[in-house]
């Protein structure tokens, strides 16, 4: 049933090239249009949105961090993303011109539940992007985009979060197409580079030996650092939930660009410290991020690097380096995300932790 693996969670992780796909699986008509039928939402209702507020916890969180860079780009409707635990209870300013997005895996969290019950009393429209058919989240949404993650055994998220940011994708492109923003006529360039993410991903997997060696070299640590920039941000979160949840560690994520503002004073002599590196583009992110990398490591750092292929200027920087895929800026989180989870897997693993039941932890919460 593990399909050879030791645990559920190392062979979902694999089995994400498979889980992207079929989330993107009959997407796209012969005409180059993008459909979502159980979008269910007019076109009008789409095109008088205002704003667009995502709740979800955890991990689904993260995946909702990631969606709000790419809604807004491609789309500028104006996006936050909020805890769902936090959301009802600070009064919110939602409408009928409010479409609330509720991002949940099981369907069943009763944080979301309740904040999606509180955004419809407030009379916003309410999407589900949830991987359980029929579970509660959905049932109680005016819309819905399945994920096609297939059943997740492993208590700590992986094929779910991968799968739910290509559900926020193809919203993100939806919306854009029938706003007709001005990345509507790029929708079939991005759907090619989506459609190209499993590759990707079969590429990063192919590489796990050496990131497990890695992980093995860490067993005695106390603490690791993630950082990250942009859509690489939540990357960082999300690779640090998953050592905490699974390795017991603590981990941290920062968005690179906010270490001179306090955690610079945590760096010391050889703690490991996470990089997710963002493509070199036009922009400065890439430049950006390298001088944050040069700072803790001259403060003594130990950096492991996710980098694009062909990206030599990190080399000197960088103790250990994982390569990934060139994609754009946007879609690399399907890519980098795929090493953290491997590293807290084999990590959490070679401290004898159980990685499918990590202690205190449940696989739907539904308590608030
Ligand atoms: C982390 C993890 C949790 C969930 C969170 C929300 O690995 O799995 O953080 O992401 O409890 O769960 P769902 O998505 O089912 O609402």
């Amino acid at each position: 049933e593990k399909d050879g693996h030791d645990w559920f969670m190392r062979k979902e992780i694999f089995e994400q090239p498979r889980a992207v796909a079929d989330s993107l699986i009959g997407r796209r008509t012969t005409g180059g249009l993008l459909q979502l039928d159980e979008m269910r939402l007019a076109d009008e209702e789409i095109r008088d949105l205002d704003k667009i507020i995502i709740i979800a916890c955890g991990t689904s969180f993260y995946a909702g961090m990631v969606a709000k860079y790419a809604i807004e780009h491609w789309t500028r409707t104006p996006v936050e993303v909020e805890l769902a635990s936090e959301f009802r209870y600070r009064d919110p300013i939602v409408d009928a011109t409010t479409l609330v997005v509720a991002i949940s895996q099981s369907g069943e969290t009763a944080d979301t539940l309740q904040a999606i019950r509180h955004a419809r009393s407030q009379r916003a429209k309410v999407l589900a992007i949830c991987n359980t058919n029929g579970s509660s989240i959905p049932r109680e949404s005016d819309a819905v985009i399945y994920t096609h993650a297939g059943p997740e055994i492993g208590v700590a998220s992986t094929k779910g979060f991968l799968t739910q940011l290509v559900a926020c994708y193809l919203l993100a492109l939806y919306v854009a197409q029938v706003k007709g923003t001005r990345f509507g006529d790029e929708i079939d360039e991005i759907m090619v580079q989506l459609e190209a993410m499993p590759g990707h991903i079969e590429t990063v997997l192919a590489q796990s030996d050496a990131v497990y060696e890695l992980a093995r070299a860490h067993t005695s640590t106390r603490s690791v650092l993630f950082l990250g920039r942009h859509a690489g941000y939540p990357v960082a979160l999300e690779g640090a939930l998953k050592l905490k949840e699974l390795a017991y560690l603590h981990a941290e994520g920062f968005a690179a660009g906010e270490l001179k503002h306090g955690p610079i004073a945590l760096i010391e002599d050889g703690l490991p410290v996470l990089c997710v590196v963002p493509p070199r583009g036009r922009d400065q992110l890439h430049g950006k991020m390298l001088s944050g990398i040069q700072e803790v490591r001259a403060r003594g750092a130990r950096t492991i690097c996710l980098a694009e292929e062909g990206d030599s200027t990190i080399e000197p920087y960088a103790d250990d380096l994982v390569r990934l895929p060139r994609v754009p800026v946007l879609l690399q989180p399907l890519v980098a995300i795929v090493p953290l989870q491997l590293f807290a897997c084999e990590l959490a693993t070679a401290l004898g932790h159980d990685v499918d039941q990590p202690r205190n932890l449940a696989k739907s919460v539904t308590v608030e």
